[in-house]
């Protein structure tokens, strides 16, 4: 019986637990895909570089995927998301301390993206590798500043 009762009791606690686990915040879900995408994208870019003709198709297509996740990610830090919130992050708590400086980053972000996107449709790859390097610049600047550093 008392064995019986233990079941009993960790049935109760274990569905409280995970409902948690699986429910937190959907903003932290769906900025880690769009980081994920904005990463795929970019390395998607850079491996081009590597080529010895680089696939301008290719190139376009993840050009537009970095233009379009760049605009989603002043909308991803809604305040409460930050590190305390009980899910693991690597966002600091900077992103809200400093409003101005963390919507300066992403406006970067959505202006350099844009850039390439524009560079990648003139088809000169010149223009496009300037063009990904200041996007890269645009990512490093905020990570530096607003993201955890990796130990
Ligand atoms: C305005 C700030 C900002 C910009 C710009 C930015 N990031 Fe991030 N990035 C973050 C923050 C903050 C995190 C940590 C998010 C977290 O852990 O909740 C992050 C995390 C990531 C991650 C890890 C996945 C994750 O969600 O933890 C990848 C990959 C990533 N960024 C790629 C990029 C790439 C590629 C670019 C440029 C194309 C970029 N980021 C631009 C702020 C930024």
């Amino acid at each position: 019986m008392k064995k019986l009762y233990v079941i009993a009791a960790s049935l109760m606690v274990l569905p409280a637990i995970s409902a948690f686990a699986a429910n937190p915040n959907p903003a932290f879900k769906q900025r880690h895909q769009n980081f994920e995408a904005m990463g795929k994208a970019m390395k998607g870019i850079f491996d081009e570089f590597k080529k010895p003709s680089a696939n301008l198709a290719t190139i376009k297509a993840n050009s537009a995927v970095l233009a379009q996740s760049a605009k989603k990610v002043g909308g991803h830090f809604p305040k409460g998301t930050g590190p305390g919130a009980g899910v693991k992050t690597e966002a600091l708590p900077a992103i809200w301390e400093k409003p101005v400086e963390f919507k300066a980053a992403t406006d970067r972000l959505v202006t350099a993206t844009a850039g390439l996107q524009a560079a990648a449709a003139t088809g000169d790859i010149v223009k496009i590798k300037a063009a990904a390097g200041t996007v890269g610049g645009s990512c490093k600047g905020c990570h530096d500043n607003f993201r955890k550093p990796k130990d």
